[in-house]
């Protein structure tokens, strides 16, 4: 009796007990790294502070939780790994005076194991700021972070924060555009986001004629894709109607002959923004057709408010918007066909005639 009645019910709590701590979500900082324990005992301490000679200051806490889960944590990495000579308390002196130098030096240790990074790296806007003197431009640990680094091509909308930490006017008009608010309010991964424009390590300057040229292309990868663009019911056209109009035609050959020569004629950027896209229909978009003049005037400055009219814009000219160039662009297509059809007709009739009478002319002479 006391069994079922005592005994028992507990021994069913019990179990029940343990199967919910089982069914909790593992915890977050398991399994621990033993190597680790002994900084840890100090630097766990959120109060920790490390101040440096011109007397700045930062903190010296090391979340437990964030190390270990983070891509190196999961490696089961130590502290030693990037921090060689702190095995010991009290530490050896500060080799650097400042924290950017502090930053900086520490750095140095990414690059050893990720040589591949490193090298690419060098080809950034970043690398040539530095060593231009500009010791603010992004290294390593800005965009990843020293202990808590996660994976960046996981989240793209992280990525976008990550540059907004040192261009955040430039972000503030990105998050103006239909890429951002796309990406930010509906988790959609299939707009740009910083790094498809200008690249993560390699990245090109954004002022050459190169990287001008080359752009259209860039937007072409998304924009020429039917199939992507039919989810979001935006036309695929504006690639091929962009390089059949003159600024496009003139842009494509520029490109083949003589890449370096500056150029001025519009690519998709001049019109739209490069930063702050937005969609055809906003209010505020660059190409609405009350804005539109205010556009081309930055390359036409005398054109006047029938001007963007001369544009058939990316589609088709049609008979309802533009009839006039419909009309001629009808005229053409019939009449370039008929002209050189008719020619044709007449060079091989022509042709024929002088045939049949140069055989007649000889049949005459044979006779005579
Ligand atoms: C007894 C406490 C203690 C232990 C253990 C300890 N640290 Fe520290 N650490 C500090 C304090 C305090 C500072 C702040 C600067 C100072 O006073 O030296 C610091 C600063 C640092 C710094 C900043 C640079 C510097 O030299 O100031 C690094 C990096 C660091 N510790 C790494 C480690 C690593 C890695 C371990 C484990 C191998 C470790 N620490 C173990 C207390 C400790
Ligand atoms: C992948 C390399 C790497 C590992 C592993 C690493 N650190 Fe660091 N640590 C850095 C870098 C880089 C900095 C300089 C970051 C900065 O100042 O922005 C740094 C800075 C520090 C600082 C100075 C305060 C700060 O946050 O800038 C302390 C303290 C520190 N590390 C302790 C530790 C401890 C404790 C561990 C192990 C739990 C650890 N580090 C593991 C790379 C690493
Ligand atoms: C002692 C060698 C070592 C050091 C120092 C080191 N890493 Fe790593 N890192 C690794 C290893 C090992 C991995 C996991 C294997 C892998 O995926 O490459 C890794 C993974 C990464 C990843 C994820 C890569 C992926 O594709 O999974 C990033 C990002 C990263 N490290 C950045 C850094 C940064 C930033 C620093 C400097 C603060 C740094 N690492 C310092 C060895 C190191
Ligand atoms: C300007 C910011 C920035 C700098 C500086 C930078 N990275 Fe990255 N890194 C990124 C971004 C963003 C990604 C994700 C790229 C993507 O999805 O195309 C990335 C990707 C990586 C990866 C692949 C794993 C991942 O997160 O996708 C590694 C490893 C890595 N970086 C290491 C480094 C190392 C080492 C350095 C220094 C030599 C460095 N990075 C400098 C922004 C940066
Ligand atoms: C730690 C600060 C910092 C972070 C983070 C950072 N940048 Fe930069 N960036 C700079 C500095 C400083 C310069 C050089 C000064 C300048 O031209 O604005 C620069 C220059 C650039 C340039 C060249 C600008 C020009 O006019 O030539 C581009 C493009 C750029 N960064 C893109 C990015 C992208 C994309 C990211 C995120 C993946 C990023 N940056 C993250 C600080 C940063
Ligand atoms: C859709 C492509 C695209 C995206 C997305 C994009 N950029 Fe740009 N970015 C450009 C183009 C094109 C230029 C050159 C603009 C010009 O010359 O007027 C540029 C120029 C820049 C410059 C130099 C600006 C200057 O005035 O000197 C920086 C810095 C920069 N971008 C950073 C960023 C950052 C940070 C993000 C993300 C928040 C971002 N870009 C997103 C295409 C893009
Ligand atoms: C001379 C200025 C100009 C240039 C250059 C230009 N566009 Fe446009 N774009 C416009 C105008 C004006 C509209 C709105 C009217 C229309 O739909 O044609 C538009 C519309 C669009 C739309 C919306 C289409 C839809 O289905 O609603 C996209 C996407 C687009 N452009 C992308 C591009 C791309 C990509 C490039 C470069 C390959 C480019 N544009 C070059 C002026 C331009
Ligand atoms: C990584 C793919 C990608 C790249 C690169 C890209 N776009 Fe887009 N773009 C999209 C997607 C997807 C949408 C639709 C977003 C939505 O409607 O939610 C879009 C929307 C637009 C729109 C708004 C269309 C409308 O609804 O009115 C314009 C304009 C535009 N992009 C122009 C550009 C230009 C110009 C470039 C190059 C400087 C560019 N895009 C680069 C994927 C891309
Ligand atoms: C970035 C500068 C730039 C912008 C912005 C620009 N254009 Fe142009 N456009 C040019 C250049 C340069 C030429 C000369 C092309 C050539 O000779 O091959 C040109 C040529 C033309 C022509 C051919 C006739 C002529 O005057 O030579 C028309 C029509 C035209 N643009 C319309 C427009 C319209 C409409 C807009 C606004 C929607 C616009 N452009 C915006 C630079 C620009």
């Amino acid at each position: 009796m006391r069994y079922t009645f005592v005994i028992m019910p507990r021994v069913l709590l019990l179990g029940l007990i343990i199967c919910i701590i089982q069914t909790q979500p593992v915890q977050a900082d398991t399994p621990l790294i033993p190597d680790n324990e002994a900084c840890l005992t100090c630097h766990i301490n959120p109060d920790l502070t490390v101040t440096f000679a011109d007397d700045s200051t930062i903190s010296g806490h090391v979340s437990r939780t964030g190390y270990n889960n983070s891509v190196h944590g999961a490696e089961a990495m130590t502290c030693g790994g990037c921090h060689p000579d702190h095995a010991d308390y009290p530490h050896p002196e500060l080799k650097t005076t400042d924290s950017r130098s502090f930053a900086l030096e520490l750095n140095q240790a990414c690059l050893d194991c990720h040589p591949d990074q490193d090298r690419h790296n060098q080809d950034s806007n970043h690398a040539r700021a530095r060593a231009e003197g500009n010791q603010d431009a992004a290294v390593c640990v800005d965009c990843h972070g020293a202990h808590n680094i996660r994976l960046l091509s996981e989240s793209r909308v992280e990525i976008a924060r990550t540059c907004q930490q040192c261009h955040a006017t430039i972000y503030d008009e990105y998050s103006q555009s239909a890429h951002s608010k796309a990406l930010v309010e509906e988790d959609n991964q299939d707009v740009p986001t910083c790094v498809d424009c200008h690249g993560a390590h390699i990245m090109e300057e954004p002022h050459t004629t190169q990287f001008r040229l080359k752009s259209p292309s860039q937007c072409a990868t998304c924009h020429a894709d039917e199939e992507l663009m039919a989810k979001y019911g935006v036309s695929t056209n504006v690639f091929d109607s962009y390089v059949a109009d003159f600024h496009g035609t003139t842009l494509v050959l520029f490109e083949k002959q003589s890449p370096d020569a500056v150029i001025n004629k519009a690519v998709c950027y001049d019109c739209h923004g490069a930063h702050a896209i937005r969609a055809v229909d906003d209010p505020e978009a660059t190409v609405i057709k009350e804005n539109l003049l205010e556009t081309c005037q930055k390359c036409h400055p005398d054109a006047t408010s029938n001007f963007p009219t001369s544009w058939t814009s990316h589609f088709q000219p049609t008979f309802d918007q533009q009839p006039l160039v419909a009309l001629v662009e009808l005229f053409y297509t019939i009449l370039i066909p008929s002209v050189l059809g008719l020619m044709g007709v007449f060079v091989v009739t022509d042709a024929g005639r002088r045939l049949v009478n140069r055989a007649k002319n000889r049949t005459n002479k044979d006779i005579s």
